[in-house]
């Protein structure tokens, strides 16, 4: 497979490793250490992955230092541009954009599994009122797998996909019961004559005493915001999803994790940490005084929505949904919005500040997504539910493609161990302070 090698020398040895040296389509090479362990007796050292690919992947590609990102190849600027998120997703989960007939089958596809079985609805009512909707969401997801038995076959491809297009359908209908539960509203059902998003925003924002319209405005803007979120390779939640997935688990369950995962602030949670960062700053007078706050290595306070591990350039998923928060506030005659204005400000300052330039800091896909929610009328509290129904486009798929890949095998990665060598077990009456 590898024509390019590398060799491993170490300081106390004369002997030297080789090893093979893989390139992908684009992008830097990787050096295949599979072997090192059995060849030379050690294991590499790479706590956060920061040099370490845990598989190989066809499905997107991003060169953080040029503020790069595509989906199967195309840039995510033309597919935001273009695309919808279900052809964006069906694009994840397929490889190849659809043909009309074939977009027309996904989509009647996708839009006849949006109902949960009853007893689901039911589980609702054991959560607390103001439960997080993502505790709802990891707990609910989670037992899907105990109600659709007809795809947890992991070695049936046929089970594999419906697993797949139930978890893409029914995401925006849990997730909306999530928020019913908080307010205290009856659950609205899935209605087969709307899109994907105008469905979930009727399930959200509709009441059984009327009928609900759909704002295209809102339906564009939010399925853009899905497009965005779609897939970002193998993130935390992503990376969540194959090792829970390499172990057989089936793939409610694998999700649920990929959930569970992205609702950490310095992931999925980070748009809403981001509205509350900004109203805590409160007005532009305050941006210098928490600039420092995030440059102070002795104070935990970080700009939340700025920085990422891949990017060290401008997230292009920032760049557009800039703009998209403009266009959205313009026309719901809202464009003196304060929190944008502040978060405009923010950015400014943040981008002509040393710290942040020299550790290649920008505001990422967060960093304006809250601003858009917020005037569409979405809470906080949903704002990484959001992130979450649209990157199960992307778990899906890379659950798929490590199905898909003869080599796949369980994940366990390998330790430094640097606990207590061995020593005998005192008796409780013998231990001293
Ligand atoms: N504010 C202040 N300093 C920061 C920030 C920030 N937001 N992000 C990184 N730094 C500093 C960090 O202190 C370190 O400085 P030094 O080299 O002096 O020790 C340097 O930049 C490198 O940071 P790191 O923590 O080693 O970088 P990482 O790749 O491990 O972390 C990150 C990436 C996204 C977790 C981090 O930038 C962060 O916490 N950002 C704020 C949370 C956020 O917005 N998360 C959303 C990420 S994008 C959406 C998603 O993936 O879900």
């Amino acid at each position: 497979m590898a024509d390019k090698k590398a060799w491993l020398s170490f300081s106390d040895r004369e002997d030297k490793i080789e090893l093979a040296v893989h390139s992908g389509t684009v992008g830097p090479d990787a050096v295949d250490i599979a072997g090192l362990y059995r060849d030379a007796g050690v294991f590499t050292y790479d706590p956060g992955f920061l040099s370490t690919a845990s598989c190989s992947s066809a499905i997107t590609y991003i060169d953080g230092d040029k503020g790069i990102l595509r989906y199967r190849g195309y840039p995510i600027e033309q597919l935001a541009a273009e695309s919808t998120f279900l052809e964006v997703s069906y694009l994840l989960m397929y490889g190849e954009l659809p043909t009309r007939e074939q977009l027309d089958d996904y989509v009647c596809k996708i839009t006849h599994h949006t109902m949960i079985n009853e007893s689901l609805l039911r589980f609702f009512e054991g959560f607390h009122y103001d439960a997080h909707p993502m505790a709802m969401m990891v707990g609910v997801v989670g037992s899907l797998s105990g109600f659709y038995h007809d795809s947890i076959d992991m070695n049936d491809p046929q089970h594999r996909e419906l697993a797949a297009h139930r978890l893409v359908a029914k995401m925006p209908t849990i997730a909306a019961a999530a928020y019913k539960h908080n307010v205290g509203e009856r659950v609205m059902y899935p209605r087969n004559d709307l899109s994907y998003v105008g469905n979930f925003l009727q399930m959200m924002f509709g009441r059984p005493c009327e009928a609900y319209c759909v704002d295209p405005l809102a339906e564009r803007a939010l399925d853009l915001l899905f497009i965005l979120h779609a897939d970002h390779e193998q993130n935390a939640s992503t990376s969540s999803v194959r090792l829970v997935g390499s172990s057989g688990a089936n793939p409610f369950a694998c999700i649920a994790a990929g959930v569970a995962s992205l609702w950490g602030p310095a992931h999925g949670g980070a748009n809403e940490a981001v509205l509350r960062m900004l109203e805590e700053i409160g007005d532009a007078s305050q941006i210098d005084k928490y600039l420092d706050k995030a440059k102070d290595k002795d104070d935990p306070f970080r700009l939340m929505g700025f920085g990422h591990r891949v990017y060290k350039n401008y997230d292009p998923r920032a760049r557009i949904i800039r703009e998209v928060c403009l266009q959205v506030l313009e026309k719901l005659a809202d464009s003196n919005n304060p929190l944008f204005e502040l978060a405009r400000r923010l950015e400014e300052r943040a981008l002509h500040d040393e710290y942040f330039l020299e550790r290649g800091l920008y505001p990422n896909v967060d960093f304006y997504s809250g601003i858009i929610y917020r005037a569409l009328g979405i809470p906080e509290s949903m704002f990484t539910v959001m992130f979450a129904i649209a990157r199960t486009a992307g778990w899906v798929s890379h659950w798929m493609e490590m199905w898909d890949d003869p080599k796949h095998r369980i994940g366990r990665p390998r330790q430094l161990y640097v606990g207590a060598d061995r020593r005998d077990y005192v008796p409780l009456e013998e231990r001293r302070d």
